[in-house]
């Protein structure tokens, strides 16, 4: 164990949606934290960049193209990444959002399309148990590892217009709660499951609801800040320290908790 219970150095972590704001990030995070980060997503260009940014500040970086909906894919990018790195050590789940095609803002419920409500909630749901279970079997054999899945705020607090995505991300606290429960009665103490719930970010998948054309908020997004005690949208580096501090030995007594990281949505009741 190093002196430095943060460190991460020379662990190997895949992040999965690793090109996108808060994917990125956290790739970027790791790698700074020491570890040999796997960038995957399902765009090989955009993983290459990404990889070859973290290689440009001077961390150790490959990419992989993989869907996460797509179990033969995770199955052989985990193999690959055995076969290149010899191991891994964390897995980050942060592949996922919300789809516009399931929003029921300005219509009833009633007609969202059964198919956008079933992507979204796969998507989401099975786009994070899928990775767990092909990278959590390879932890299990080496008998220690860490996954960070990433929930957020409509798990527990009520957020219109995204049902499907709710469900989803209530079913990712669940499963973060079951695996880190499983992994630890049967492979021991250094398989630790745990999730970060995000507040809100302005990202890539949500610009067009939080944003007017011309840069103001929507009233969405002054709700939402309203709701935020600290007045603010996060920024995506908000969330790297929470999940470097889960994947570290600073956090070796920690499974199977969600913590948000939200700048007080979560605590305030709105009075
Ligand atoms: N932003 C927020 O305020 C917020 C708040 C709470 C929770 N979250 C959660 O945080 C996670 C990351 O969100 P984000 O805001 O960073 O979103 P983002 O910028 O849209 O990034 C998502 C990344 O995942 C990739 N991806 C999507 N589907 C994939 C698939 N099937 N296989 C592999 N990669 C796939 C995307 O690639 P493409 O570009 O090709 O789609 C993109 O690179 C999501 O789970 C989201 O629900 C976000």
């Amino acid at each position: 164990m190093s002196d430095n219970l943060f460190a991460l150095t020379g662990r190997v972590a895949v992040v999965t949606g690793g090109c996108g704001t808060l994917g990125g990030a956290l790739a970027s995070g790791l790698a700074a934290a020491e570890a040999t980060v796997a960038v995957l997503d399902r765009r090989r260009e955009a993983a290459e960049c990404k990889a070859e940014e973290i290689r440009g500040s001077g961390g150790d970086a490959v990419a992989i193209t993989a869907d996460v909906l797509d179990e033969a894919q995770i199955r052989r990018a985990r193999d690959e990444l055995l076969a290149s790195r010899g191991r891994v050590d964390i897995l980050i789940n942060a592949a996922g959002g919300h789809i516009e095609r399931a929003r029921s803002d300005a219509r009833p419920v009633f007609d969202v399309p059964l198919d956008a409500f079933e992507e979204v909630l796969r998507l989401n749901l099975h786009g994070t148990v899928l990775p767990s279970l092909a990278f959590g079997e390879a932890m299990g054999r080496q008998g220690s590892g860490c996954i960070v899945c990433i929930s957020s705020m409509a798990a527990v607090r009520v957020l219109s217009g995204v049902l499907g995505y709710s469900i989803a991300k209530a079913g990712i606290d669940n499963f973060t709660r079951w695996l880190a429960v499983d992994l630890a009665r049967r492979y021991g103490e250094k398989l630790r499951v745990n999730a970060i719930a995000p507040g809100f970010f302005i990202s890539a998948q949500n610009r067009e609801v939080l944003l007017n054309p011309d840069g103001s908020r929507t009233a969405r997004a002054q709700a939402i800040l309203t709701h935020t005690p600290m007045g603010r949208f996060g920024e995506p580096r908000d969330v790297v320290g929470t999940v470097q501090w889960l994947c570290s030995d600073a956090a070796a007594f920690v499974t199977g908790v969600v913590i948000p990281v939200d700048g007080g949505f979560s605590a305030f009741g709105g009075v």
